[in-house]
């Protein structure tokens, strides 16, 4: 058994894509495999938390012990995710969010009339910024995947979208990330004197970088 180091600690973490419809037959998401915070809800309960997991649609089964909560768009997600986040210790946005959705949707299927279609996009609400900016917000820790310049950008969504922790990884290495088993990440975050201070997690599983992420976060907590 591991260290109860959260115990009595709520937890809220998101996970997996979202779909957003653009008709009653079709959608559009991304290829998020919901590994990662499904990894970081699994260790979390072992870490003692009480924990929820708000998951886009995927195919993995729920982690012992945790409360899941199943939903289809970025709007539900920010829904199930305000439903719960009062009594959040943690909020952990490890979902592949869309940025944007189809602007209509059809109630009925688009046929194919013509030979090309333009779809109008809108842009959906940041959940992660949404939480981080309430009154009380909570501990709250962002993922930023990026192919190039990942510590800067990293560094960049740190402060604007005004969070405690960012665990950002290289997603141009496919050896790791997206639908792998394994991760590689650098953990940013500020200090008492607004300083940026990183920490690298070499190459590693889901569930080691899960439990370290974790610990980091516990550590700035106290
Ligand atoms: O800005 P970017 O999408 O790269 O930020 C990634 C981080 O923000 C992730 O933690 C992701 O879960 C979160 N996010 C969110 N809602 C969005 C977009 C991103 O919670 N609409």
């Amino acid at each position: 058994p591991k260290p109860q180091i959260l115990s009595g600690k709520q937890v809220v973490i998101t996970a997996g894509p979202t779909r957003e419809a653009i008709d009653p037959v079709r959608y559009i998401s991304n290829h998020s495999s919901g590994k990662m915070g499904f990894a970081l809800a699994t260790v979390a309960q072992q870490l003692g938390a009480t924990v929820t997991l708000v998951a886009g649609p995927c195919q993995l089964s729920t982690p012992y012990g945790v409360e899941r909560v199943d939903v289809i768009s970025a709007d539900d997600m920010l829904q199930a995710v305000e439903a719960v986040i009062d009594a959040a210790d943690i909020f952990i946005g490890c979902a592949a969010v869309a940025d944007y959705r189809p602007q209509k949707v059809g109630s009925t299927k688009i046929k194919k009339n013509s030979e090309s279609l333009v779809l109008e996009f809108t842009r959906n609400p940041d959940i992660l910024a949404t939480v981080a900016a309430r009154k009380k917000p909570p501990f709250t820790i962002g993922f930023a995947a990026e192919t190039n310049d990942v510590v800067n950008y990293a560094a960049g969504k740190l402060t604007r979208k005004k969070l405690n922790l960012i665990a950002a990884n290289d997603v141009s290495d496919t050896q790791i990330g997206f639908n792998s088993d394994d991760n590689a990440m650098t953990l940013l975050w500020h200090d008492k004197n607004n300083e940026l201070q990183q920490r690298a997690l070499g190459r590693d599983s889901k569930t080691a970088i899960a439990e370290a992420i974790l610990t980091q976060a516990n550590q700035l907590l106290n």
